[in-house]
């Protein structure tokens, strides 16, 4: 996370072998880059044993929202990813002790496993508060990039959205002009960015930036039905 955006330590939550065979999946980013085409693909029916395509949120943090979303709508399936193990580990006891059984947890670093997201395999793309890296030398690890993009045009189902939230200005502004100079994808709104964010929780980032009065903007993509 860039300097100066850190938001205080989340509490270490260590997860019993028994959870964490149940919510965590854990792909090191040595073996991901010499192998990726040996891990197994991201399909509905592995990770959840269903076929119906899932939830994704791409740098998921404590998972706050997510699990919050799989308590609210049991018939729908949620998946994040995420590289911080604090935070996954945080989001692995928010899950088990609410029971959910519909949410499972990558910990991997997701510019690395974007090969293995399957075909039409997710409903819904959700990328939140997205580090913005602040240094131009670190702009390369942005999520939001053309990899990003190429992957999920594969891996959303026909009628899926990819919505982007960030309070960062210069970050959505960048990522905007990024989505609008892709042809394979469309915004779902007329207006060229929609002000604000109202999700049924409020991660600790979306209240910590909120509270300092930074401005919250966001865009909503589908694929591009005339391709
Ligand atoms: C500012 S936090 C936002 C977390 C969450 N979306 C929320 O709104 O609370 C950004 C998250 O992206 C994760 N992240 C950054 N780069 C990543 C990458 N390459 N792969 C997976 N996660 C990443 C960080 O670990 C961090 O948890």
């Amino acid at each position: 996370m860039s300097k100066g955006r850190r938001i205080g330590r989340i509490p270490n939550y260590e997860p019993t072998p028994e959870r964490r065979a149940r919510y965590l999946l854990h792909w090191e980013a040595r073996h991901l880059f010499h192998t990726v085409e040996e891990f197994p693909l991201l399909t509905p029916e592995f990770l959840f044993n269903s076929s119906a395509p899932f939830v994704l949120e791409i740098g998921c943090g404590t998972g706050e929202l997510l699990c919050q979303r799989a308590a609210a709508e049991p018939e729908r399936n949620f998946f994040g990813i995420d590289l911080s193990r604090r935070s996954l580990y945080y989001a692995v006891h928010h899950a088990a002790e609410a029971g959910l059984p519909n949410i499972r947890f990558l910990r991997a670093d997701v510019l690395l496993a974007l090969p293995r997201l399957a075909p039409a395999s997710v409903a819904e793309a959700l990328l939140l508060f997205p580090d913005p890296n602040l240094a131009a030398r670190h702009h390369k690890r942005r999520v939001f990039q053309p990899a990003l993009l190429d992957a999920l045009h594969t891996a959303l189902a026909p009628a899926a959205r990819l919505l982007v939230v960030s309070d960062d200005e210069a970050l959505f502004m960048d990522m905007l002009a990024l989505a609008e100079a892709d042809p394979r994808y469309c915004k779902t709104h007329a207006a060229r960015f929609l002000e604000g964010f109202e999700p049924p929780v409020r991660t600790r980032f979306q209240r910590t930036w909120e509270r300092q009065g930074r401005a919250i903007r966001r865009f909503e993509l589908a694929r591009e039905s005339r391709e």
